[in-house]
Parts: structure tokens; sequence; C-alpha cells
């Protein structure tokens, strides 16, 4: 079989998890799938960051441009996270032909119409399983294992840091600030920890989901957005007494009107199994008109729990390649809009 190439562009958290997990379970994938993958490039700011996960010096390059002409790339990985470079990385990317794997919910979560559009006329993928709760295997939930349901709802604890924040004030009752400063002390918060405690960091992948799940295009501007910068210590100890938990929820529904999708501070009760989700960790519940509830729960953040998903998604695509054959594209309704 065919070796398969990868080239991962960021090699910080995420990239790094990717490039380590590749090495340390090739054997693994060789005899149980017959999937060869290699790293053959590397993407980084600094040669130190190829040091840090085992990538040969060789492979490492400081521009994203020449790791997508090489020839022997396959895959394109984009853990570089953000919208800009990352756009041009894609659009670049599919210009080349080549398919896609990313974490990037601040990009998709914008410009997901026209990267499906431009990828689906290249006949080229992008997948993005590690782009909404991480680990939590939900978007291939929704692509495959739940399309025989009409969904009705998608209700998610979507951000480590804020739910991290919550359970910590609700347990110890501190206050909000203090609580923040060691969420980013413990690096689950994002460079600008607004995105996380502003709800924006869950409108995106709020947005991913519905686009999936409702067969849509929810763009993150589409999210009515609140986020838990004004929950007091008080607040939560009353809800508790009530009981109910407070949880910063990213919610889609079918509605008469179309999808609707937002993103607050929701009361939860106490028996809800989400009310029991606590510290970073991410939980999604979905109800499918078949299936009726699922709840899927894991790490939704974290350099092997989000490379777990991104090296997923490299396998899928790889299968078929190493037969020499093109990867299949996700089952896509005829009319996406609702
Ligand atoms: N800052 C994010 C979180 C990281 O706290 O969930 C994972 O997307």
């Amino acid at each position: 079989d065919r070796c398969i190439g990868i080239g991962v562009i960021g090699l910080g958290t995420v990239g790094g998890g990717v490039v380590k997990l590749i090495n340390s379970h090739r054997e693994s994938y060789v005899s149980g799938y017959g999937i060869h993958l290699e790293v053959v490039r590397g993407c980084a700011l600094v040669p130190e960051a190829a040091d840090a996960c085992g990538l040969p010096r060789e492979r490492f390059t400081d521009n994203w441009r020449e790791l997508i002409s090489d020839q022997a790339v396959d895959i394109v990985v984009e853990l570089i996270g953000g919208e800009h470079p990352a756009l041009e990385i894609h659009e670049a990317a599919i210009a080349a032909g080549k398919h896609i794997v990313t974490a990037n919910k601040a990009l998709l979560g914008v410009h997901v119409e026209h990267l499906g559009t431009l990828a689906a006329k290249a006949g080229v993928q992008i997948k993005c399983e590690a782009a909404a709760a991480g680990g939590i295997p939900v978007v291939n939930a929704l692509e495959h294992a739940l399309v025989a349901n009409r969904i009705l709802t998608i209700a998610g604890i979507l951000n480590g840091t804020t739910n991290y924040i919550l359970s910590r004030m609700e347990r110890e009752g501190a206050d909000y600030a203090d609580v923040l400063a060691d969420a980013q002390r413990l690096g689950f918060a994002e460079a600008d920890p607004t995105a996380d405690v502003g709800g924006f960091d869950a409108a995106s992948k709020t947005a991913i989901l519905a686009s999936i799940g409702f067969h849509t295009r929810v763009t993150a501007a589409d999210v009515f957005v609140e986020g838990i910068e004004r929950i007091s210590a008080e607040d939560i100890a009353v809800a508790s007494e009530l009981g109910y938990a407070i949880k910063l929820l990213g919610i889609a529904r079918a509605s008469e009107h179309g999808v609707e999708a937002r993103v607050h501070p929701a009361m939860i009760p106490a028996d809800h199994q989400l009310a029991a989700v606590s510290g970073p960790m991410n939980a999604v519940y979905i109800v499918g008109d078949a299936v009726g509830e699922t709840m899927f729960y894991g790490a939704g953040a974290g350099s092997f729990p989000t490379a777990s998903a991104v090296v997923g998604d490299i396998l899928a695509l790889a299968e078929p390649m190493s037969r020499g054959e093109e990867p299949l594209a996700e089952i896509e309704p005829y009319d996406r809009v609702l």
C-alpha cells in the first residue's frame, strides 16, 4: 500500500500532539488498517517547535506555501487556529487539490459556506471532527450514525474554560476573576480569553454543529451570544438551592422559522446529565426523532484528545487513498437549506 504523506501546519499543543500520535501509533495503523501515514512536512514559526514534537529538522519549514506545494504532501492538516492566514492556507490547499483536516473552529464558524463550495468544486474534502468539542466524536455522529434522524435539538457544553470556571465557582464559591486567572495558567483558555468567557468560542462550535446537524449554513454571526462575565458566585448558589446548575450552553434547535442557534448561561435541572459535567470537560446532548436522547461526553481540548479527532479524520481520508481511490464525500443532503 502507498504511504500517505501528511503535512502539518501549526506544531503547537494540537499539531505537536498529532505528530507524536502518528509516530507512536504508526505500526498499529499499518497492521490494523493497512494504512501507512508519514508526517513528511511540518510548518511552524520556529524550528524548535519541530524539535519539541520529534519531527526531524529536514522536514521542517516556516513557509506554509512550500508545504502545500510539496508533492509528497497528500493531506494538509491546518492547526494554527484563527481566521488569517488559515483562510489563505485552506484556499491554497484546495487549489492544489489536497484534502484538508482541521480543528479550526474560528475559521469554519465564519467561512464554512465559502470553503465548502470551493472544496466541492475542486473535489476535495475538509474534515473537522476536532473543531467542535475536541476529542468527542460528535461531528461523525451527526454526519454518519445519526443521519437517519431528523435532528431536533443539539445542546452542548462546548467550552472547557467556562465550564471549569463555573464548576469552581459552584464548588468553592470562588469569584469569577480569580478562577479565570487559574484557567489561563492551566492552559485551557484561548490566547485571548474573551473568546472563551464571552461565549464566542462556543458560538463558533455551535455554528459548526448546527450547520452539520440541520443541513444548513449557520455562521458564528448568526448565533445569539451571551457569555458568563455577569454570572456571580451568588447566582450560582441561588440556582443550586433551587436545584439547578448554571452552564454555558450552545443550543441549536429546529423551529418553524428555520434553525435557532444561541449561546448563553442556562439553568439546568440538577438531575439532567449536562448538570453533572464539571471541570474543563465538554458534553453534547443530541435529540433525534428516531433515536431520542443521546449524550456524548469527553475532553473538548488538550493535546492528545484533540489529536485523537484529527488523526481519526486523517485515517478516514487515508484509507481509500491507500488503495488508490478517492475518499467518498460525506452524506450531503440534496437541498442544503432547511
Ligand atoms: N479554549 C477552548 C476551551 C479550547 O476552553 O474549550 C478548545 O477549543
